[in-house]
């Protein structure tokens, strides 16, 4: 297939897709693959093991003759999976020009259902105290939170990195984050500028949040500093936001690395409360993987505005 117009993806232009056993990450896989870029769709289960609607999507291309979606078990937070994805990525593909970091979970308690009978938007729900539960989580659940939404996401970014295609296009990251990981959110001025002043950030800068967000959890004290509703989430997601610009800033001369927030969006993570449906949120995830070439690196997508970290 020919890229045409300011269509810069062929039909030889490869996309990783983390997390695609349900939600935006199965929808994302499909609109790429009805582009005709080839998709690589992984997911943490086996591929008998995948949701009704993955292996029904699987099913559909297989039915189709199409030869542009290939399925690969990959858990983003098992280290001997990454390796074993990026071996057989080596093996049997080679270059890839776009990786969607879509995969993530939300360990705080949380009654969207209350959200949801009293018409209250994600970030009424992030900003107002007393607004809904949301508030706390174990030491445990935020740890999982953060080692799978920032370090397995990291992980897998960072194994990737020698197979992105040298290219005039740019190859593509795209971290799916979200609004709850945005500056505002952290409630102490000196944590948000470590994470905003971009010249000065380091991944070691980064850890050292989340280190520190970790032991205050813990022993309970000093929880006034971090987000006010879903701490590990809001947390594990500036982390990320701040990963995103610190490799937008090291990698310009090959890749594009944004950060999206896909809307709020009618999936499990969500209990199916939201205003977007999932190919909505999955179509705000795909516009920053095939912006035009030349278009932004480093940058945060709040469904389609640019917007600050
Ligand atoms: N829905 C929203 O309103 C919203 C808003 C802002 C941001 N987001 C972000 O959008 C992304 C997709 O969420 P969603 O709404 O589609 O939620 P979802 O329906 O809960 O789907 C999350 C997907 O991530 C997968 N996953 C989690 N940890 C993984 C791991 N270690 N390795 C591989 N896959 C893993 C899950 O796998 P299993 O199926 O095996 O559990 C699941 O398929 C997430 O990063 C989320 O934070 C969503």
């Amino acid at each position: 297939m020919e890229a045409k117009g300011s269509e810069w993806w062929s039909g030889e232009t490869v996309a990783v897709v983390t997390g695609a056993n349900r939600g935006i990450g199965l929808e994302i896989c499909r609109q790429l693959a009805d582009k005709g870029l080839i998709v690589i769709m992984t997911a943490r289960k086996p591929q008998e093991e995948l949701s009704s609607s993955a292996k029904q999507f699987l099913q559909e291309a297989a039915e189709m003759g199409r030869k542009n979606v290939i399925f690969h078990t990959l858990d983003i937070g098992q280290e001997q999976s990454v390796l074993d994805f990026v071996d057989w990525l080596k093996l049997h593909v080679g270059n890839i020009d776009i990786l969607v970091n879509n995969a993530g979970i939300q360990t705080a308690d949380v009654d969207w259902g209350f959200l949801k009978q009293n018409n209250i938007d994600v970030r009424t729900f992030l900003g107002t105290p007393n607004c809904g539960s949301g508030t706390s989580e174990s030491h445990e659940l935020a740890k999982e939170c953060i080692n799978n939404n920032y370090y397995g996401t990291k992980m897998l970014t960072n194994a990737i990195l020698p197979l992105l295609r040298p290219s005039p296009y740019k190859a593509r990251i795209v971290m799916v984050s979200s609004v709850a990981g945005m500056l505002y959110y952290l409630r102490d001025e000196e944590l948000r500028k470590q994470l905003s002043e971009v010249e000065d950030l380091t991944e070691q800068k980064i850890d050292g949040v989340l280190n520190l967000f970790l032991e205050d959890l813990k022993s309970e004290k000093g929880m006034e500093k971090w987000p006010l509703k879903l701490p590990a989430y809001s947390t594990s997601k500036a982390a990320l936001n701040a990963y995103t610009r610190l490799s937008a800033s090291k990698l310009k001369a090959i890749a594009c690395v944004n950060s999206v927030h896909p809307g709020f969006v009618r999936t499990d993570i969500t209990e199916s409360t939201g205003y977007l449906s999932a190919p909505e949120g999955a179509e705000n995830v795909v516009r920053v993987a095939l912006f035009p070439v030349g278009g932004p690196s480093g940058h945060n997508f709040l469904e389609g505005e640019d917007s600050e970290f």
